[in-house]
């Protein structure tokens, strides 16, 4: 509290010697605390600088925000100046976003170098990184206790599960419990999910690192079929529809016996409203049968400073605020967002609050990444042909071999000669 009178004196004096206070606008996601954190920090920075940040919300599907994004930037809008951007995104936003090595300090090289290495395209950083994402398998700890069961090491084992526990809780008049949700609406979400399912059966990832399609093979038709023959048997139907927060609605609600998820469910489940405080385990996502492995999707957030900003340094102040350590700790404590400054995976009180940063650091280690370095301005579109396919999978519309073969060639179509441009 001192420091910040101290600030806010020292601002209001800048202030008279003519120094100008300016007004920036930030985008923050919504998605369980997200915008309520994203607003309290944004404003202490506002408060010690002696300046004002208006912040905005955006659609919670990822797609759906870039969509919204790139309106505003294709008409070079100075509306917003920093913008929370998906990991997946910097190839398709480079010419719209700021160099931010002139006002970094080197800070970058305290964060996970992959993450860095991801933010710069053309040799210009062009987000700093906010916090890493990797899907969870998330189960009820009582459950499984009741049943005598291991949290499943495999897909096979996870259907088997929940089958059985679904059966029997039914029985004896749990009727809404389901064994397995997860994130099944058509939109980027599913990518993830899906890329998991696949990379999990040793099927790749979509494109690979040369920018081969190599989709069409019979690990992922054997993924997706695994998947699809999940839906209206251990999954509601209604998972069709589901993005992150409908799946985690269902199971803090104690309607499920696992979920797919990201880190940000682990702290919700452990509030005073939370139908499951202190049931809830977290392990890594199962593997595709015996000779299988554990995918965990790699995700995250970066901020970023638009190139159209009237007010790039100060925006980079803003910036480079809300992505050091002080901050990602508080983040990490209220609510399990993982950090990606690697020094705060040390810090005490962090892996307290969040067991599984400390316990599955090798499944945070070894995530999947989509293919949005090797196909760059295209991911979007890329990605959007994926989830369409999955869902015409998952939705019982097409069998996994022809959706895949027609896939294929879709994306062939978009990298004339094997080249993304
Ligand atoms: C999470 C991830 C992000 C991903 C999105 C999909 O927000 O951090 O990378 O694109 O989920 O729904």
């Amino acid at each position: 509290m001192r420091t910040l009178i101290q600030w806010g004196a020292l601002a209001a004096t800048l202030a008279s010697c003519g120094v100008q206070a300016a007004t920036l606008t930030i985008s923050c996601g919504a998605v369980g605390h997200e915008f309520e954190l994203c607003k309290e920090e944004s404003e202490a920075w506002a408060r010690t600088t002696g300046n004002e940040v208006q912040v905005v919300t955006t659609p919670n599907d990822s797609n759906e925000r870039l969509a919204l994004y790139q309106q505003i930037l294709a008409n070079g809008s100075d509306k917003i100046d920093v913008f929370q951007i998906d990991v997946v995104w910097p190839g398709v936003l480079a010419n719209h976003l700021v160099d931010l090595r002139p006002y970094s300090q080197g800070a970058e090289k305290t964060h996970f170098a992959g993450m860095v290495a991801n933010a710069t395209v053309g040799g210009k950083l062009l987000a700093m990184p906010w916090f890493s994402d990797a899907g969870l398998l998330y189960y009820r700890k009582d459950l499984l206790q009741k049943y005598r069961l291991q949290p499943p090491g495999t897909w096979e084992e996870l259907a088997a599960s929940a089958r059985r526990i679904q059966d029997a809780e039914r029985a004896a008049g749990n009727d809404k419990i389901w064994g397995f949700v997860w994130q099944g609406r058509a939109y980027e979400g599913l990518s993830c999910d899906a890329l998991e399912w696949i990379a999990s059966y040793n099927g790749g990832t979509v494109v690979d690192a040369q920018g081969k399609v190599t989709i069409n093979n019979p690990q992922a038709i054997k993924a997706l079929g695994t998947a699809a023959a999940w839906v209206g048997t251990i999954t509601p139907r209604a998972v069709l529809n589901y993005g992150e927060e409908e799946a985690r609605g269902v199971f803090l609600a104690g309607n499920a016996v696992f979920m797919r998820n990201w880190p940000y469910a682990w702290s919700l489940a452990q509030t005073e409203d939370s139908a499951i405080r202190g049931k809830v385990g977290i392990t890594a996502l199962p593997k595709g049968g015996a000779n299988g492995r554990n995918a965990a999707a790699l995700g995250g957030w970066m901020l970023s400073v638009s190139r159209y900003s009237k007010h790039p340094k100060l925006a980079a102040g803003l910036v480079m605020y809300l992505t050091g350590a002080e901050v990602q700790k508080r983040r990490a404590l209220k609510a399990s967002y993982n950090p990606t400054i690697v020094a705060l995976y040390r810090d005490a009180a962090i892996l307290q609050a969040n067991p599984f940063m400390g316990e599955l650091s090798s499944t945070l280690a070894a995530t999947v990444a989509r293919p949005s370095s090797a196909t760059a301005g295209k991911y979007n579109q890329v990605s959007n042909l994926f989830w369409d396919a999955v869902h015409d999978v998952l939705a019982g519309r097409e069998n996994p071999a022809n959706a895949l073969a027609s896939l294929e060639q879709q994306l062939e179509r978009l990298a004339p000669g094997g080249k993304w441009p």
